[in-house]
């Protein structure tokens, strides 16, 4: 993991973004994992700018969704395929029809699942991967307890998922769904290079268990230790729990440019 503490979360939306861009530079029809809730905000802003400014276009990529909530409306705000239609897609130049989620009305959701994590491999596997990074340390909605080799699958959501989401219901926890449709911890291992951001005093426990804990089920951000090219993206409150802080900033200011650690 390469792990990289700057003071703002715009500044680590630009970390984020340069690494992205790095990617369609390469290839511009690359496959793009976006995240919903908070975190990943400022990465589409950043995303938004540099389309507006010419320096990116996402009008060939793909993009596949990390989960979607069971059982919500079609058209309810908070079903995260309006979310990322609202926050990511309506703000760059990806074709709409090209971004895609699992159905969270489907009649089988089993067999949605499979059929999603099938998709993503006939789009030929995501490039690049925007993660956040929940207070219990899930990744997608990948709960403690999850197996780490976890395909796309039908998920529980824990108590303390679903209050910290109530913010997106008007408070309400009531008004959380109580069950998703989730990319697994295995489906995201797949993934070619991932950017995880997480901010705020409140992610601090699980930064530190994600990066410096035991791979383990009781937190499913931890299993990212065995990728080799992960860019875990965090401000200073996000990172106040890690030991090896020095370390981290030491061989981030002295790494050969441009390089990801893991290769
Ligand atoms: C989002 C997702 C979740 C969030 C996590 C953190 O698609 O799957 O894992 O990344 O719950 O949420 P925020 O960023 O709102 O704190």
């Amino acid at each position: 993991m390469e792990i990289i503490i700057k003071p703002t979360a715009a500044e680590l939306a630009v970390v984020a973004a340069e690494a992205i861009c790095e990617v369609y530079a390469d290839n511009p029809a690359a496959v793009l994992g976006v995240a919903t809730g908070s975190s990943p905000l400022p990465i589409y802003q950043e995303l938004s700018l540099r389309v507006q400014a010419g320096s990116l276009s996402l009008r060939h990529a793909k993009a596949f969704q990390l989960d979607e909530y069971v059982g919500l409306p079609q058209d309810h705000p908070e079903a995260y395929h309006n979310f990322i239609r609202r926050e990511f897609a309506s703000i760059t130049d990806i074709d709409p029809n090209q971004v895609y989620g699992e159905d969270g009305l489907a009649a089988d959701l089993l067999e949605e699942c499979r059929r999603y994590e099938q998709a993503i491999v006939d789009a030929g596997g995501i490039d690049i991967q925007i993660l956040g990074i929940g207070v219990d340390g899930h990744i997608a909605f990948n709960e403690p307890g999850t197996s780490l080799n976890s395909l796309t699958h039908p998920a529980v959501l824990t108590a303390q998922t679903r209050r910290d989401n109530a913010r997106f219901f008007s408070g309400d926890i009531d008004k959380v769904p109580t069950h998703a449709l989730t990319q697994g911890v295995g489906t995201i291992l797949r993934a070619r290079k991932i950017v995880l951001l997480a901010t705020g005093a409140n992610k601090a426990d699980a930064v530190r268990d994600m990066v410096e804990g035991p791979v383990s089920i009781s937190c499913t951000g931890s299993a990212l230790q065995l990728h080799n090219n992960v860019k875990v993206l965090l401000d200073e409150a996000a990172a106040a729990k890690l030991e090896r802080q020095d370390f981290y900033r030491e061989i981030y200011a002295n790494r050969p440019q441009g390089a990801w650690l893991g290769l």
